[in-house]
């Protein structure tokens, strides 16, 4: 069977490194990225590029059709923080793109879909440890993107049987592109301030627990669940990694910077922060489909302190 895939969203955070990873987990697959944006050189010259708003039904289907695409990942959408600044925007452009290649999926039987989730489907009445399946009552726009996401996505797989499969991502952390507005970008950005200048302003409580995870286990996850045979049901997994605080993070910099200091003055994203649990459980994904993850606070730590070091000196 050919292999054909598209990123949508390509030139993102998530969306270049998954492109990239994917060119080497599958080097006999043709890989299209795709953006609004162009991409990093590294990523134009390793996949095929192309120019694209997934808004627009016609450009989506001209694509699918010009490389007889037969998997999609749809990781273009608007982040927690820069979503809160402009609610209607951030709601159509989440919306619609995910619907656009829903629809498009009902009469196209061969495509299988992936669609990230979050952490942010949860609220202030979820319990701070987060089950599969608890209370999902989000508080920002985002979420309730996120949350209606999973409905429709779960209502093509029951109704129009559209294999689509996705994975409630906690705060991801990597170093290759910048972070695209979320609220755990502290988490990246303390980073680059600690090589530049051994201190951070940090936009969160220093008691402010989150789920994280790095990046090349965020990529093992994706590309995991889609390689898996085809479920059920449909279920947004919970994939969880580590927990922590600012204050961890700053004590795990310390470690292999000991003068690296850090102060607080927390911003609109705290309000974000705190509506969102401090762990979640993830015994779904780690069940259905071997889900496992590799990094710790400290293994990340000292991998993205490598990476970047060596990022900021060329
Ligand atoms: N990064 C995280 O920590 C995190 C956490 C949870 C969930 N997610 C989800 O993962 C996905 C990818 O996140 P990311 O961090 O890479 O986001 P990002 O903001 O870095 O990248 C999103 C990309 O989508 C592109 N885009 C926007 N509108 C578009 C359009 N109309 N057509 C085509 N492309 C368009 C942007 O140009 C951008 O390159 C998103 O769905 C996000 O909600 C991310």
């Amino acid at each position: 069977m050919n292999n054909n895939i598209l990123i949508i969203g390509a030139s993102g955070q998530i969306g270049t490194e998954l492109a990239l990873y994917l060119r080497k987990r599958y080097p006999e697959a043709q890989i299209v990225a795709s953006d609004i944006k162009e991409g990093i050189p590294e990523l134009v010259e390793n996949t095929t590029f192309e120019l694209l708003d997934a808004t627009d039904t016609d450009q989506v289907l001209n694509i699918l059709k010009k490389y007889n695409i037969n998997t999609v990942y749809i990781m273009a959408a608007m982040l927690s923080a820069v979503a809160e600044k402009v609610p209607m925007k951030a709601w159509d452009l989440n919306m619609t793109i995910l619907l656009n290649i829903l629809n498009i999926a009902k009469t196209h039987s061969d495509l299988k879909l992936f669609w990230p989730s979050s952490i942010a489907v949860f609220g202030k009445t979820t319990p701070k440890n987060a089950k599969q399946y608890t209370i999902t009552e989000p508080n920002t726009v985002y979420g309730i993107s996120k949350l209606s996401g999973e409905r429709w996505c779960e209502y093509f797989k029951n109704n129009y049987n559209v294999d689509i499969r996705t994975i409630r991502y906690p705060g991801i952390i990597s170093w290759k592109v910048a972070a695209g507005g979320g609220t755990t970008d502290y988490a990246v950005d303390i980073f680059y301030k600690a090589l530049e200048q051994n201190n951070y302003e940090c936009f969160l409580r220093k008691d402010s627990k989150l789920p994280m995870m790095y990046m090349d286990d965020a990529l093992k996850a994706t590309t995991d669940i889609m390689a898996h045979k085809e479920f059920k049901n449909y279920i947004p997994y919970n994939v969880a990694a580590m927990s922590f605080t600012p204050e961890d993070l700053a004590h795990a910099i310390r470690k292999e910077r000991p003068d690296f200091s850090i102060s607080y003055a927390p911003d609109s994203r705290q309000q974000i922060a705190d509506t969102w649990p401090a762990s979640f459980d993830d015994d779904y994904a780690r069940q259905d489909w071997n889900w496992n993850h590799q990094f710790d606070i400290d293994s990340m730590t000292k991998e993205m302190l490598f990476h970047l070091n060596k990022k900021m000196t060329i």
